[in-house]
Protein backbone atom coordinates (compact mmCIF):
# COMPACT_ATOMS: atom_id res chain seq x y z
CA UNK A 1 0.00 0.00 0.00
CA UNK A 2 1.44 3.43 -1.48
CA UNK A 3 1.19 6.39 0.75
CA UNK A 4 2.00 9.52 -0.07
CA UNK A 5 1.98 13.04 1.91
CA UNK A 6 0.43 16.22 0.22
CA UNK A 7 1.40 19.40 1.69
CA UNK A 8 -0.48 22.44 0.43
CA UNK A 9 2.10 25.12 1.32
CA UNK A 10 0.31 27.42 -1.46
CA UNK A 11 -1.27 30.16 0.76
CA UNK A 12 0.19 33.79 0.12
CA UNK A 13 0.38 34.35 4.01
CA UNK A 14 -1.79 37.69 4.39
CA UNK A 15 -2.92 37.44 7.99
CA UNK A 16 1.39 37.05 8.76
CA UNK A 17 2.73 40.21 6.25
CA UNK A 18 6.12 37.70 6.07
CA UNK A 19 5.21 36.48 2.31
CA UNK A 20 4.47 33.05 1.40
CA UNK A 21 3.87 31.51 4.74
CA UNK A 22 5.58 28.49 3.77
CA UNK A 23 9.10 29.98 3.42
CA UNK A 24 8.79 32.02 6.67
CA UNK A 25 11.78 30.68 9.20
CA UNK A 26 11.46 29.68 12.58
CA UNK A 27 15.09 28.63 14.62
CA UNK A 28 16.55 28.57 10.92
CA UNK A 29 14.23 26.19 9.00
CA UNK A 30 11.20 27.25 6.75
CA UNK A 31 8.21 25.93 8.19
CA UNK A 32 7.63 23.65 4.72
CA UNK A 33 10.62 22.42 5.66
CA UNK A 34 10.17 21.52 9.06
CA UNK A 35 6.53 19.88 7.95
CA UNK A 36 8.46 18.09 4.88
CA UNK A 37 11.01 16.63 7.25
CA UNK A 38 8.71 15.45 9.91
CA UNK A 39 6.16 13.31 7.01
CA UNK A 40 9.40 11.77 4.50
CA UNK A 41 10.66 8.99 7.04
CA UNK A 42 7.13 7.58 7.09
CA UNK A 43 5.51 7.48 3.75
CA UNK A 44 6.94 6.69 -0.17
CA UNK A 45 6.41 10.43 -1.69
CA UNK A 46 6.50 14.01 -0.59
CA UNK A 47 4.20 16.18 -2.42
CA UNK A 48 3.98 19.82 -2.13
CA UNK A 49 1.86 22.54 -3.96
CA UNK A 50 3.77 25.58 -3.96
CA UNK A 51 2.36 29.29 -5.21
CA UNK A 52 2.61 29.99 -8.62
CA UNK A 53 6.59 31.07 -9.85
CA UNK A 54 7.91 29.54 -6.55
CA UNK A 55 10.81 26.52 -7.29
CA UNK A 56 10.99 23.84 -4.05
CA UNK A 57 13.94 24.63 -2.30
CA UNK A 58 16.77 22.72 -2.40
CA UNK A 59 17.82 19.68 -0.46
CA UNK A 60 14.08 18.85 0.49
CA UNK A 61 12.85 15.50 -0.61
CA UNK A 62 9.64 16.27 -1.85
CA UNK A 63 8.45 16.88 -5.44
CA UNK A 64 6.36 20.02 -6.25
CA UNK A 65 3.35 21.41 -8.12
CA UNK A 66 1.97 24.61 -8.15
CA UNK A 67 -1.33 25.58 -6.19
CA UNK A 68 -4.74 26.39 -6.58
CA UNK A 69 -6.38 29.47 -5.75
CA UNK A 70 -8.15 27.83 -2.44
CA UNK A 71 -6.89 25.54 -0.48
CA UNK A 72 -8.97 23.37 -1.58
CA UNK A 73 -8.49 23.93 -5.26
CA UNK A 74 -4.90 23.00 -4.45
CA UNK A 75 -5.49 19.76 -2.19
CA UNK A 76 -7.45 18.63 -5.05
CA UNK A 77 -4.63 19.74 -7.54
CA UNK A 78 -2.37 17.52 -5.42
CA UNK A 79 -4.72 14.50 -5.27
CA UNK A 80 -4.66 14.61 -9.27
CA UNK A 81 -0.61 14.74 -9.31
CA UNK A 82 -0.14 11.30 -7.11
CA UNK A 83 -1.34 7.55 -7.67
CA UNK A 84 -0.82 6.36 -3.90
CA UNK A 85 -3.41 4.41 -1.99
CA UNK A 86 -3.64 6.49 0.79
CA UNK A 87 -2.84 10.39 1.21
CA UNK A 88 -2.07 12.52 4.57
CA UNK A 89 -2.92 16.02 3.56
CA UNK A 90 -0.70 17.80 6.04
CA UNK A 91 -0.94 22.31 5.62
CA UNK A 92 2.89 23.43 6.25
CA UNK A 93 1.69 25.70 8.36
CA UNK A 94 2.00 23.53 11.06
CA UNK A 95 5.46 22.62 11.62
CA UNK A 96 6.00 20.81 14.91
CA UNK A 97 4.37 17.25 14.01
CA UNK A 98 4.96 14.44 16.06
CA UNK A 99 5.59 10.92 14.65
CA UNK A 100 2.89 9.32 16.85
CA UNK A 101 0.16 11.52 15.22
CA UNK A 102 1.79 10.09 11.95
CA UNK A 103 1.28 6.53 12.81
CA UNK A 104 -1.99 6.75 14.18
CA UNK A 105 -2.72 8.41 11.28
CA UNK A 106 -1.82 6.18 8.57
CA UNK A 107 -3.38 2.82 10.84
CA UNK A 108 -6.71 4.32 10.67
CA UNK A 109 -7.06 4.99 7.24
CA UNK A 110 -5.76 1.99 6.77
CA UNK A 111 -8.45 0.56 8.44
CA UNK A 112 -11.69 2.87 8.38
CA UNK A 113 -10.26 5.13 5.25
CA UNK A 114 -10.41 8.84 6.78
CA UNK A 115 -9.21 9.71 9.56
CA UNK A 116 -7.48 13.41 11.05
CA UNK A 117 -5.65 14.78 14.31
CA UNK A 118 -8.27 16.74 16.50
CA UNK A 119 -8.21 17.78 19.91
CA UNK A 120 -11.04 17.97 22.63
CA UNK A 121 -11.85 21.64 23.11
CA UNK A 122 -10.46 22.46 26.71
CA UNK A 123 -11.58 26.63 26.29
CA UNK A 124 -15.21 28.06 27.19
CA UNK A 125 -17.20 28.72 24.15
CA UNK A 126 -19.17 31.63 23.17
CA UNK A 127 -21.53 32.25 19.97
CA UNK A 128 -20.62 36.80 19.98
CA UNK A 129 -23.70 38.64 18.98
CA UNK A 130 -24.04 39.12 15.26
CA UNK A 131 -24.10 43.19 15.26
CA UNK A 132 -21.67 45.54 16.64
CA UNK A 133 -18.58 44.94 18.97
CA UNK A 134 -18.15 41.17 20.18
CA UNK A 135 -20.58 40.92 23.40
CA UNK A 136 -21.17 37.75 24.36
CA UNK A 137 -24.08 36.00 23.48
CA UNK A 138 -24.65 32.79 24.78
CA UNK A 139 -22.40 29.89 25.92
CA UNK A 140 -21.73 26.57 23.35
CA UNK A 141 -21.70 23.91 25.33
CA UNK A 142 -17.77 22.31 25.13
CA UNK A 143 -18.23 18.55 25.73
CA UNK A 144 -18.10 16.86 22.91
CA UNK A 145 -16.70 19.64 20.76
CA UNK A 146 -13.01 18.70 19.21
CA UNK A 147 -10.52 21.11 17.28
CA UNK A 148 -9.92 19.62 14.22
CA UNK A 149 -6.16 20.03 12.80
CA UNK A 150 -4.03 18.40 10.36
CA UNK A 151 -2.59 15.60 9.32
CA UNK A 152 -5.56 13.73 7.65
CA UNK A 153 -5.49 10.64 6.56
CA UNK A 154 -7.72 9.11 3.46
CA UNK A 155 -8.08 6.67 0.62
CA UNK A 156 -7.13 8.89 -1.90
CA UNK A 157 -10.18 7.28 -4.02
CA UNK A 158 -12.36 8.50 -1.68
CA UNK A 159 -10.84 12.09 -1.08
CA UNK A 160 -11.00 12.62 -4.85
CA UNK A 161 -14.54 11.75 -5.03
CA UNK A 162 -15.35 14.09 -2.12
CA UNK A 163 -13.50 17.06 -4.03
CA UNK A 164 -15.18 16.18 -6.99
CA UNK A 165 -18.60 16.22 -5.76
CA UNK A 166 -17.79 19.57 -3.80
CA UNK A 167 -16.41 20.54 -7.03
CA UNK A 168 -19.87 19.99 -8.66
CA UNK A 169 -21.98 21.37 -5.74
CA UNK A 170 -20.19 24.45 -5.63
CA UNK A 171 -19.19 23.73 -2.21
CA UNK A 172 -16.43 24.84 -0.11
CA UNK A 173 -15.23 23.40 3.53
CA UNK A 174 -11.71 24.72 5.43
CA UNK A 175 -10.45 21.15 5.04
CA UNK A 176 -10.40 17.59 3.57
CA UNK A 177 -12.29 15.61 5.98
CA UNK A 178 -14.84 18.30 6.34
CA UNK A 179 -15.69 17.12 2.85
CA UNK A 180 -15.71 13.56 3.65
CA UNK A 181 -18.13 13.79 6.23
CA UNK A 182 -20.04 15.34 3.69
CA UNK A 183 -20.59 12.32 2.06
CA UNK A 184 -21.87 10.28 4.89
CA UNK A 185 -18.62 8.69 5.25
CA UNK A 186 -17.17 8.34 8.87
CA UNK A 187 -14.09 10.25 9.89
CA UNK A 188 -12.23 9.00 12.82
CA UNK A 189 -11.20 11.43 15.55
CA UNK A 190 -7.27 10.47 16.01
CA UNK A 191 -5.48 12.41 19.44
CA UNK A 192 -3.64 15.35 18.08
CA UNK A 193 -1.07 17.35 20.24
CA UNK A 194 -1.34 21.14 20.93
CA UNK A 195 2.44 21.67 19.35
CA UNK A 196 0.38 20.99 15.85
CA UNK A 197 -1.21 24.89 16.08
CA UNK A 198 -1.52 26.88 13.01
CA UNK A 199 1.05 29.53 12.41
CA UNK A 200 -1.50 32.22 10.94
CA UNK A 201 -0.97 35.22 12.94
CA UNK A 202 2.52 36.94 14.30
CA UNK A 203 1.59 35.03 18.03
CA UNK A 204 1.37 32.35 16.30
CA UNK A 205 4.80 32.62 14.96
CA UNK A 206 6.56 33.81 18.13
CA UNK A 207 4.94 31.06 19.64
CA UNK A 208 7.07 29.12 17.07
CA UNK A 209 9.96 30.68 17.88
CA UNK A 210 9.70 30.26 21.18
CA UNK A 211 9.08 26.45 20.50
CA UNK A 212 11.80 25.26 18.21
CA UNK A 213 14.54 25.43 19.74
CA UNK A 214 13.11 23.01 22.11
CA UNK A 215 11.65 20.87 19.21
CA UNK A 216 14.78 20.41 18.23
CA UNK A 217 17.29 19.99 20.46
O1 LIG B 1 -4.53 30.21 5.03
P1 LIG B 1 -4.46 29.00 5.90
O2 LIG B 1 -3.46 29.14 7.01
O3 LIG B 1 -5.78 28.49 6.35
O4 LIG B 1 -3.87 27.87 4.96
C1 LIG B 1 -3.71 26.53 5.40
C2 LIG B 1 -2.73 25.83 4.48
O5 LIG B 1 -3.24 25.81 3.16
C3 LIG B 1 -1.36 26.55 4.42
O6 LIG B 1 -0.33 25.58 4.50
C4 LIG B 1 -1.40 27.25 3.07
O7 LIG B 1 -0.12 27.40 2.46
C5 LIG B 1 -2.28 26.31 2.24
N1 LIG B 1 -2.97 26.97 1.12
C6 LIG B 1 -2.73 26.50 -0.18
N2 LIG B 1 -3.34 27.10 -1.26
C7 LIG B 1 -4.13 28.18 -1.07
C8 LIG B 1 -4.39 28.68 0.23
C9 LIG B 1 -3.79 28.03 1.32
O8 LIG B 1 -1.96 25.54 -0.35
N3 LIG B 1 -4.66 28.78 -2.15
Amino acid sequence: MKVAALIPAAGSGTRLGLGPKAFVTVAGRSLLARSVAALAPHVAEVLVALPDGHALPPDLPARAITGGATRQATVHALLRATDADVVLVHDAARPFLPARVIAALCQAAQTGGAATAALPVADTLVQAGAAGPPQWGHLVPREGLWAVQTPQAFGRELLLRAHEAAARAGQSATDDAGLVARLGHAVALVPGDARLFKVTTPGDLALAQALAPVWDA
